[in-house]
């Protein structure tokens, strides 16, 4: 979910509205705003997206200086008007809006209930604000302090934002968990999910840490724990510009991602890596890299499309630096109780930063004794701060909520760092360090080529519109690429689409391959293609039709196949950062055939910070 609140003066309904477009990709099933001004506290809001919340509101009375809004991805209860955020507490003089899961929900409202509460809404943010109602009433004190009595109490995630009634230049927030950003501006505060909202008005921010609140009085901003103790807030500037959350005139966020990538991966070597001085530097990693070198094993720990880029590191770390890796999905490691030991490094991927399986994955892996490392795009998120050290991929802000150019960074990022390790322990020669950096340098230029066949790769997207499943299928390093094509295209065009290594099709999925089977095959010209052109004769001969991203040049397969995509060629261990382009294209151009709503798919939210 995406929470923005504002107190100052300025119309805070736009701004809200406004902040909360900016928050969408972190959930768009239902919206909502709290408005409070002289006439009193009123809350509006309406399943769906932020736009059908704005319809709604129009000709509506909105003038309020103070205001909370939210825009959900559903956890407890269906997307309806009802379950939307923000909820009233029952007296309707309190209402919040809430980010994350309050877990021991249930015992909570079993105990108000007995006191005579009762609930609209099947939501644990409905408990938590006559929770907090109720310690207020019983313990005869201020929001702010029932606001921290009644989180002592709560157990799991929240991100909360509280507007009271009766005291209009009040506004309390606090955070476990879910993340949440202060603006600072000139006698006025915002409230955020992320700096997006936030960075139009001001770039001097305060993240909140776990377990502390925030409270806004009269013009004043006070920092506390839950422990009472007074905390001086710690403000940072943002480096973020407004056109980099724009769309620029592009159609969509996903396809300016899709096309910044020359820039992107750029930007994510500028200054680390450099072919003409056959030099890498990681500054987040100068003091760590020696004992990477000697590190018994690397664990990664990842979700969604982070995981994919984990699995490239495998083959990257192994290859390279021989080194003993395991890729995790987060959600899994941390409740297998994970067996470290000295020498582990456990390293997360996560573009935003906030996912809340890794997060609890990393803290995991911490208590045991790992040294934790990140790789985020998000600069100053959750994972960013409580790793050991870590290297951000600067893609910049992604906003489609299928991943694209963060993707692409995360695997620069790796690819340095098992170049930039292998180096330090000797297990690759200075030729092959040479040619590995001036490789890497040239995959801007590349992708910069890949993009031009944005047209052909559309006109072979119309023949799949109609497609109800599609294979895809690699090896080796480009295996992972094959599975991350596979998410791209569920994600935002709904067809079942499975990845899947290319010589294992043989062991099921074979089965499924006739006329009507799209298979997409990466067959570059690297240390398993004959035995990819092998399974690309057997899907063949079953009547599949293959689409195959091929090196250019490559007239066997191209003969053999119903359609080619022509990339250029590159070291084995880099052709994931370009094979990968066009199945991002491929997925984009199907889903928009298919009318799909590519930015904001069904269900998904770009940041899940729930577990
Ligand atoms: C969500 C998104 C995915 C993303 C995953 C991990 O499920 O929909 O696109 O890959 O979270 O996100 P992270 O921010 O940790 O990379």
């Amino acid at each position: 979910c995406g929470i923005v609140a504002y107190v100052g003066h300025r119309e805070a309904a736009p701004l809200i509205i406004k902040g909360l477009k900016r928050l969408e990709y972190r959930g768009y099933d239902s919206a909502g705003i709290a408005l409070l001004n002289g006439n009193g506290l009123k809350v509006y809001k309406k399943k769906g997206k932020v736009a059908d919340l704005e319809f709604e509101l129009q000709g509506k009375p909105l003038t309020a200086k103070i205001g909370i809004g939210h825009t959900r991805w559903a956890t407890h209860g269906e997307p309806n008007d009802v379950n939307a955020h923000p909820h009233y507490s029952q007296s309707e003089h309190l209402a919040i809006i809430h980010n994350g899961i309050i877990e021991n929900y249930a015992s909570i409202k079993k105990s108000l209930i007995d006191k005579g509460y009762t609930f609209e809404s099947e939501t644990d943010t409905e408990v938590l604000i006559n929770f907090i109602e109720d310690v207020r009433k019983h313990k005869n004190c201020d929001l702010e302090e029932a606001v921290r009595l009644a989180l002592l109490e709560v157990v799991g995630a929240y991100a909360i934002v509280v507007i009271d009634k009766d005291n209009p230049d009040q506004l309390v927030a606090a955070r476990k968990g879910s993340p949440l950003v202060i603006g600072i501006g000139e006698d006025e505060y915002f409230f955020a999910s992320d700096a997006t909202p936030i960075i139009e008005y001001t770039k001097e921010v305060v993240y909140l840490d776990d377990f502390e609140i925030a409270t806004v009085n009269k013009g004043k901003l006070a920092i506390k724990n839950l422990q009472n103790q007074e905390k001086g807030p710690f403000i940072q500037t943002v480096e973020m510009e407004l056109e980099s959350i724009e769309k620029g005139g592009f159609e969509h966020f996903m396809l300016k991602e899709i096309f910044e990538q020359p820039k992107s991966i750029g930007d994510c070597m500028r200054g680390r890596l450099n072919a003409e001085t056959a030099h890498i530097q990681l500054g987040g990693l100068i003091n760590h890299l020696e004992k990477l070198a000697k590190a018994k094993r690397i664990v990664f720990v990842a979700c969604g499309t982070s995981w994919h880029a984990g699995l490239v590191g495998e083959y990257l770390f192994e290859e390279l630096a021989r080194i003993n890796v395991e890729v995790e999905y987060a959600s899994e490691f941390r409740y297998r109780n994970p067996i470290i030991k000295e020498g582990d490094f456990v390293i997360a991927i996560s573009q935003s930063g906030e996912t809340a399986d890794t997060l609890a994955a990393l803290e995991l892996a911490k208590q045991k004794g790992a040294t934790i490392l990140g790789i985020c795009n998000v600069v100053g998120s959750s994972i960013a701060r409580l790793t050991d050290a870590g290297v951000y991929t600067h893609a910049g802000p992604e906003i489609g909520v299928a991943s694209t150019k963060a993707f692409t960074a995360q695997v620069t990022v790796l690819a340095m760092i098992a170049i930039a390790t292998a180096k330090a322990k000797g297990t690759i020669d200075e030729g092959e360090y040479r040619r590995l950096l001036s490789e890497m340098a040239a995959v801007p230029q590349k992708v910069e080529e890949i993009l031009k066949l944005d047209a052909d790769i559309k006109d072979i997207s119309k023949l799949f519109t109609f497609a109800s499943n599609f294979i895809f299928l690699g090896r080796g390093i480009n295996f992972p690429v094959a599975l991350e094509g596979a998410l791209k295209l569920k994600e935002i065009s709904y067809i079942h689409a499975e990845g899947y290594p290319a010589a294992e099709m043989k062991h099921g999925p074979i089965a499924l391959i006739d006329e009507d089977m799209p298979v997409v095959f990466i067959a570059t010209k690297d240390s398993s293609y004959e035995k990819v052109v092998s399974n690309i004769q057997e899907v063949k001969a079953r009547k599949g039709r293959v689409i195959a991203i091929i090196n250019h040049g490559d007239t066997e397969v191209k003969n053999m196949v119903d359609f080619a995509i022509e990339i250029p060629t590159s070291h084995e261990m880099i052709t994931p950062l370009l094979a990968s382009i066009p199945l991002q294209l491929l997925s984009y151009h199907i889903a928009v055939l298919r009318g799909r709503n590519v930015d904001q798919p069904r269900n998904l939210a770009k940041s899940v910070t729930v577990e």
